[in-house]
C-alpha cells in the first residue's frame, strides 16, 4: 500500500503532482485546514507524511490532528513555519530543500537590487504612460560600483548574493549571529553593518530569533540614501516603520519580495513610488522548482524505503 501524504499549499507544478501520485496516495488541500474540517477527520488517522512549501509550513494544531505521521517535508529551504521542537519530541522527521535553490534565489536578489536601485518598474511605467513624448524629468539613478553592499544573514544564499556584487564591484560587508567566513568582512551588530552600508540585502532565516530584527532604528541607520532589498521572510522586518522610513525620505528606497501577512501588501506601501515590490518568487524558476520537487519527494521516498534523508533538518 502506498503511504498516504498529504499534500498542503498550491505551489505544485504538475511535475511534482506528477511524481507525487505515482509515489503516494496523495491528498491535495490548498489551504491549512481549520482543526475542526471534517475532510481532515476522515484522512487524519491514516497520514504519515506531509509535503508542504516553505511559507505554509504546519501548524501545532495540525500535526496534533496527525497521529501517524513520521515525516515534514518543506518544498523550500526555509523551516521557520514548522514547529521543529514539537515534531522532534514526537520523533517526526523534517525535510527542506537547500542548495537547490540557491544560485536563483541569489539571482533574483541581485535582480531586485538593481531594478530597486535603478528604478526598472518607475521606468517601464514612464514609457507606458507616454511620459516620455511628453519630456517628463526622468530621475537620475544610484550606481552599484564602489558602494558597500551589507548581507543579512551569510548562510548559502547570503554568500552567493555576495560573489555576485563583488563583480559589481561593491564592498561586501556582512552581519549574522553566530561567526561567519571572511570574519574580517563581519560588522559588529545589525546596527553598525546598517550605519557602514550603502544598500542592506536581508538574506537571514526567518523564525524567533530574526523577528522585526530590521527595525526603526536599523533603517535610520541605513539612511535617505540606503535601499532596503528583503528576499528572506516578512518576519524579519518591522513593515510599520519601513512604511513611514519610506514615506518620511528617511530611507531611500526598498525592494521587497517577501511581506509580513503575504499575500497581503498594504495599501501604504503599494502606494510608494521608491518601492519595488513582488509576490515571494525568489526560487520560481522552472529549473529551481523542478529540482526543489525532485529532492522533496526523494526525501519522502527516501524515508518509506528506509533509507537515510538526502537533505534532513532534524
Ligand atoms: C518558496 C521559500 O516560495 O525556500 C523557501 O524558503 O520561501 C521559497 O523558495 C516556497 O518554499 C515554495 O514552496
Amino acid at each position: 500500500m502506498k503511504p498516504e501524504i498529504l499534500v498542503l499549499g498550491s505551489v505544485w507544478s504538475d511535475q511534482v503532482r506528477a511524481q507525487m501520485q505515482a509515489a503516494f496516495n496523495c491528498h491535495f488541500v490548498a489551504a491549512m485546514p481549520s482543526a475542526d474540517d471534517p475532510d481532515l477527520a476522515r484522512i487524519a488517522p491514516a497520514i504519515r507524511g506531509v509535503l508542504t512549501s516553505g511559507t505554509t509550513g504546519i501548524t501545532p494544531q495540525l500535526a496534533a490532528r496527525l497521529p501517524a505521521l513520521e515525516i515534514v517535508t518543506v518544498h523550500g529551504v526555509g523551516i521557520d513555519a514548522v514547529p521543529l521542537d514539537l515534531l522532534a519530541k514526537r520523533g517526526i522527521h523534517v525535510t527542506n530543500t537547500p542548495d537547490v535553490l540557491t544560485d536563483d534565489v541569489a539571482d533574483f536578489a541581485v535582480l531586485l537590487l538593481l531594478a530597486t536601485v535603478r528604478r526598472l518598474p518607475q521606468l517601464d511605467r514612464y514609457v507606458r504612460d507616454e511620459r516620455w513624448p511628453a519630456k517628463a524629468p526622468l530621475q537620475q539613478a544610484r550606481s552599484l560600483r564602489g558602494k558597500v553592499a551589507g548581507i543579512v544573514g551569510f548562510g548559502r544564499i547570503g554568500q552567493a548574493v555576495a560573489s555576485r556584487l563583488q563583480g559589481f564591484g561593491m564592498q561586501i560587508r556582512y552581519f549574522q549571529r553566530s561567526p561567519g567566513p571572511a570574519p574580517a568582512q563581519r560588522a559588529d551588530s545589525l546596527l553598525a553593518l546598517a550605519r557602514e552600508s550603502d544598500m542592506l540585502v536581508l538574506c537571514m532565516p526567518g523564525g524567533p530569533e530574526t523577528t522585526r530584527m530590521v527595525d526603526a532604528a536599523v533603517l535610520d541607520a541605513l539612511g535617505p540614501d540606503g535601499t532596503l532589498i528583503n528576499i528572506a521572510r516578512g518576519s524579519v522586518l518591522d513593515e510599520t516603520a519601513l512604511i513611514a522610513a519610506l514615506e518620511s525620505g528617511r530611507l531611500g528606497a526598498a525592494g521587497l519580495d517577501v511581506f509580513e501577512h503575504e499575500p497581503q501588501v498594504p495599501a501604504a506601501l503599494r502606494a510608494l513610488d521608491n518601492v519595488v515590490l513582488t509576490p515571494h518568487v525568489g526560487s520560481l524558476t522552472v529549473e529551481a522548482r523542478r529540482a526543489m520537487g525532485q529532492l522533496a519527494v526523494d526525501n519522502l521516498t527516501a524515508h518509506f524505503a528506509g533509507e537515510a534523508l538526502p537533505t534532513a533538518v532534524q
